[in-house]
Order: C-alpha cells, then structure tokens, then sequence
C-alpha cells in the first residue's frame, strides 16, 4: 500500500508518521515540499506519487489568527482538501482527513452527534467545515475524524503552559466554562491507522466520525490535573491549589470565538471500529511523564 502523508511535521502528522510506518510505503511531506497554496503542486504531487491513501494532517489551525486571513484559511482548510478528494476520487485512493468541534456552536451540554446541525462561530470553524463538505461531495472514499483539545509531547501545548506558569506564579487564572476533551495526537494517528486497516476489509466503514479521548473536562479541570500531578512528582511548583482561579471565557477575550460545549460523541466510532477509547487523564499522564523525564 502507497500512503502519502501530508502535514509531517504537525502534531498529528508527527505521530501518523510513526503509526502509518507498518501500513506500507509512506510519503511523508511538509509544507517545504507540498504547499496547500499551490494547488498545481498540489494535484502533481498527488499524481505523481499515485497513492493509494492519502492522509491529510495540514492545517490552518492559527485560530485567531484565521480572523485576520479567511481566503488563507479557507485555501488550506477548504480548497485543498477539496483538490486532495477530487484526485482521490480519480485514482480511487482513500482520503483520511481532520476536523474540528470548532464546527458546532458550542450550545447546550450534550455531546455532538454527526448528525447534529453545526454552526461554526469563527472563520477557521468556517473554513474546517466547508472542508468537510467538498470532500463528502467529492464521492471519494473517506474519513474524516473531528476531534478537539489536540495535544503531542512534541513542541509546545497547553500542558506544558500550565507547568511554566504554575513554577513562575503565585497564582492564576484559567477557563472553565469550555468544556471537551484533551486528545492525544498518539491516539488520533493510532486510531486512523486502525481505521485505513478496516478499510481494507470493510469499505463500508467510510464516513464522518468524532474522535475524542474518553470523559470531559474544562481548561480548568485540565490544568489542575497537569500541576497536581507535577507537584507529587516533585516539580518545585510554586502555585498553590487554591489560587488557580477559574474563570469565564471572558476573562480572556480572544479575536475568534471559541464554542463552550466542545463535547463530542464517540459511539459511532467505537462500535464502527470495535475500539475503545481511553479517558482523556490515560493519555495527558503519559505525555506528563514523557515531558518530566526528559527534563
Ligand atoms: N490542534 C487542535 O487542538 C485541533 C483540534 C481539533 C482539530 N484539529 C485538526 O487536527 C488536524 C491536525 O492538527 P495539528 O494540531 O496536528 O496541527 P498543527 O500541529 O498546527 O500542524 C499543522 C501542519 O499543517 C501544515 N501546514 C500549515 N500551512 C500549510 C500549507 N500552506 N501547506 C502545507 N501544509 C501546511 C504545517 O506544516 P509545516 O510544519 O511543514 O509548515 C503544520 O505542520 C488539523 O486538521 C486540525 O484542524 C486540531
């Protein structure tokens, strides 16, 4: 099996890189060598390699920034995708795709269904979704898994936030009326990897589908749990317990607004693939203990 992976060096193309290894012969690319601006390009790399899966882990995911420049965001979100399924359907090759809870309006307190209404509030939420609809509209064969709160051990995230701030300051502020669940970039690649077996066997499977860790929890709820377990693992933290304050959203106001049910249902999912996904606090451990180690 041909795979081309585009968005190598994201926090999700980073561990695709890893997961998708035993599947076949893989090509892996990053913006250097395959820029979603360039569609031309885009359509010729695709050709030219012939795959027979294409997973696409590039994204415009500079939320506030996207406020500030929708055709970006809506070229790399939307437009390329749509190229990407359009060659998909062409040479016959599966599309794996990535989306977002940023395309509900984040009302009520119940987990989002796929087949609930959406209702992005920003411009990337927008863009996300447009992308999902040119590909569904394409007729290539395809996943595409929406998730939220995605974070790797590589480069920088909101745990890692947490600890600086939690070893610098006596207290802090953090949001605790959004409410999700922290997603592994590990679990998201270990999952489409387990999703491209399937559908070798069962191309019925294809189709949308939300992909979250397990339980919920807020910004707030996320952040305690990263410095409690700092703390017992002996960080000198300097924060005490009680002087995390939890705050509203609009504590921090930010150019694009964020949605404040990111709950996303999973059933679908796990009785499409027979899977089981771990509660949220099973993957930020891991991560946690992979940053202390390598301290
Ligand atoms: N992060 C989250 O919390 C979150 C939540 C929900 C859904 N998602 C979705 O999950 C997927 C993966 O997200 P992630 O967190 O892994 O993203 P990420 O770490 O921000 O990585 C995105 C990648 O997109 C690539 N990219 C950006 N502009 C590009 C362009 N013009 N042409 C080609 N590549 C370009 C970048 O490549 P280079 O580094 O090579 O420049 C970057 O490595 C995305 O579809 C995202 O929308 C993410």
């Amino acid at each position: 099996m041909k795979i081309l992976l585009l968005g190598k060096n994201g926090q999700v193309g980073w561990e695709l890189q890893r997961s998708l290894a035993p599947l076949g012969e893989v090509l892996a690319l990053g913006s250097d060598r395959c820029n979603f601006t360039d569609m031309d390009g885009l359509t010729n790399t695709v050709r030219q390699f012939a795959p027979d899966v294409i997973v696409n882990a590039a994204a415009h995911t500079a939320v506030d920034r996207a406020e500030s420049e929708p055709e970006l965001a809506r070229t790399i979100n939307a437009l390329a995708p749509g190229v990407l399924a359009a060659e998909a359907k062409r040479l016959g090759a599966w599309l794996i795709h990535y989306s977002t809870d940023y395309v509900f309006d984040g009302s009520g307190n119940k987990p989002w269904m796929e087949t609930d209404p959406t209702g992005p509030l920003s411009v990337y939420g927008a863009s996300k979704l447009e992308g999902e609809r040119l590909i569904a509209e394409s007729g290539c064969r395809h996943f595409i898994f929406r998730t939220s709160w995605v974070y790797g051990a590589r480069g920088g995230n909101f745990a890692k936030t947490m600890l600086r701030l939690a070893q610098e300051r006596d207290s802090m502020k953090v949001i605790d009326d959004q409410i999700g669940a922290p997603t592994g970039a590990e679990l998201l690649a270990d999952v489409s990897a387990h999703a491209i077996r399937t559908s070798l066997v069962n191309p019925d499977v294809a189709g949308l589908y939300h992909l979250v860790a397990g339980g919920e929890t807020s910004w707030h709820g996320y952040a305690n749990f990263v410095i409690d377990f700092a703390r017992q693992a002996g960080v000198p933290i300097k924060v005490m317990p009680d002087a995390i304050e939890a705050v509203p959203t609009s504590a921090f106001p930010t150019a694009a607004t964020r949605p404040h049910n990111s709950r996303l249902s999973t059933g679908k999912l796990t009785s499409a693939f027979g899977l089981h996904l771990p509660h949220w606090q099973v993957g930020v451990t891991r991560m946690l203990t992979e940053v202390l180690e390598s301290r």
